[in-house]
């Protein structure tokens, strides 16, 4: 079969699998292509279980595998034959030299860039998925133009704002895709076929673009923005704690002003994931770079405030738990950085973990979707921890559970089953306020929730 278009994506991971995999569904017309260096992940998307948990995404990979969609690990070819290439390898925090701790490291995607350079023999656009500091693309223009072959490269910004657990919903029906591109004719005319990709199946109202500096910057700021509600919540469920204020409450009351919304205000242990923290500390840093330090401590404290959360957190549990937890089965529902995912990347649970094995505390992970990601992350925590998926086994015998992820199968449990195997006084700790806190305090559980006055059998 002949395609109208050959994209390749470089990178299989939580970003270029999914929305290529979208795109293909979408668009039989082309062949989409997905490359990366890992083969084992290759295989793994070319199999039936895919490298990634993603509700409804092995549906639409199995919809056009092999059909126009296909996995390879073929980087050379692949370049030579596409005529669009987007890029989304990973690009995370810097951890050597300058801007070690903050900066991006942007060593994959220059790799990516001299091998696109190297391989390619017709003109291509390239499109960047991953998310980058703004001014990347000049960098890149610099390095892909830096031979004279000849051939010309467009670099387009594309940036990805799919969520986990929720991707497939997120790629199908956007609330926007933003396109950055140079203002040259060259730059407009590959801006325009990229929008011609997403036109098949996105309206064109939701199609947006703008100069490519703005399209990499608002990826950053649109991820610190979100953040932010998470840590202005989080920091007043603290003085809730102390008040005897519901932040519940609180949430829902200034959530009903339209100019605030209702969404991503929900109290929690912190913010996990690949992008948040990642993209703050991107973000101050640029500021940092361009002199403005007063714009960088604001945006640096959201990060702060999450951190604290998490600390807070255990401080509670610690102080609740007659100031010692030595020795002290602990069973923590919940690994993922959130419900709907295997993904653990910056989890909260990490640190919780950490920070109870630092107490000498005894752990019990469990999961639905994120043990063996666990696994790999404690391996070299020390302390003793054992993994156990059915939440009743893993509960057994232990002094307190603390909720770390908000997946729906742990509202639904048989918590009077659950106290009668544990370990009396029995401790629930709700880090994400998912559970019915006083059903819980009947049953004779001492409940502590996130920014609502805690619940105990004490006097
Ligand atoms: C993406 C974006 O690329 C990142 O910038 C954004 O902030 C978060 O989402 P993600 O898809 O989550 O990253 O990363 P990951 O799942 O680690 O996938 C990256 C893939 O690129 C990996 O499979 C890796 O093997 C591959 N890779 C990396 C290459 O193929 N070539 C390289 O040189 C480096
Ligand atoms: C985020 C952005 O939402 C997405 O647009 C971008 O492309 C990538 O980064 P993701 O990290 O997958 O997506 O998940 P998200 O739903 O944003 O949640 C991030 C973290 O915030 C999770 O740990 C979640 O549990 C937490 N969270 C979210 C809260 O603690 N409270 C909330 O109200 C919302």
């Amino acid at each position: 079969m002949i395609f109208e278009k050959n994209i390749l994506c470089i990178g299989a991971g939580y970003v270029g699998g999914p929305t290529m995999a979208m795109i293909a569904y979408k668009c039989p017309q082309y062949r989409v292509t997905v490359v990366d260096i890992n083969p084992e992940r290759i295989a793994q998307w070319n199999s039936d279980e895919l490298p990634i948990y993603e509700p409804g995404l092995y549906e639409v990979v199995k919809a056009s595998r092999d059909r126009n969609l296909f996995f390879s690990t073929d980087i050379e070819k692949g370049i030579i034959e596409s005529e669009i290439i987007f890029v989304s390898v990973n690009t995370p925090t810097k951890t050597f030299g300058v801007g070690a701790g903050m900066a991006a490291d942007l060593q994959y995607w220059e790799k990516t860039a001299r091998q696109i350079l190297q391989c390619a023999k017709t003109p291509k656009i390239i499109v960047e998925k991953s998310t980058l500091p703004v001014k990347t693309a000049l960098a890149m223009e610099r390095i892909l133009n830096s031979e004279n072959k000849g051939i010309h490269f467009d670099v387009l910004s594309n940036p990805e704002f799919l969520a986990e657990g929720t991707a497939i919903k997120d790629l199908e029906k956007p609330d926007r895709v933003l396109i950055g591109s140079s203002l040259t004719d060259s730059g407009l005319k590959a801006r325009d076929e990229l929008v011609e990709i997403y036109a098949n199946w996105v309206t064109t109202d939701n199609i947006i673009t703008s100069n490519i500096w703005s399209s990499e910057l608002s990826k950053l700021v649109a991820n610190a923005f979100l953040a932010q509600r998470i840590s202005s919540i989080n920091s007043i469920s603290s003085l809730c704690e102390e008040t005897d204020a519901d932040i519940s409450e609180v949430a829902h009351a200034i959530g009903m002003d339209c100019r605030i919304g209702n969404r991503f205000i929900n109290a929690s242990v912190g913010f996990g994931g690949s992008c948040f923290k990642k993209d703050i500390l991107n973000l101050v840093y640029l500021c940092r770079h361009y002199g403005l330090n007063e714009v960088a401590d604001y945006w640096e404290s959201v990060v702060k405030i999450n951190d604290y959360q998490k600390e807070r957190f255990v401080y509670n549990m610690l102080t609740a738990m007659f100031n010692t937890l030595a020795g002290k089965k602990i069973c923590l529902l919940g690994f993922a950085f959130k419900a709907n995912t295997g993904d653990t990347r910056e989890t909260p649970a990490i640190t919780i973990a950490q920070k109870l094995i630092d107490e000498n505390a005894e752990l019990v992970i469990s999961d639905p979707q994120a043990l063996k990601n666990a696994k790999a992350d404690l391996k070299d925590m020390g302390g003793k921890i054992s993994y156990v998926e059915d939440p009743y086994k893993a509960a057994s015998g232990t002094h307190a559970i603390a909720v770390m992820t908000e997946w729906d199968l742990y509202k639904e449990l048989d918590y009077d089953k659950i106290y009668q195997s544990m370990n009396k006084p029995a401790f629930i700790f709700d880090g994400r306020n998912i559970l019915d806190h006083k059903k819980l305090f009947g049953i004779g559980f001492n409940v502590f929730p996130i920014g609502k006055p805690s619940m105990t059998h004490f006097d």
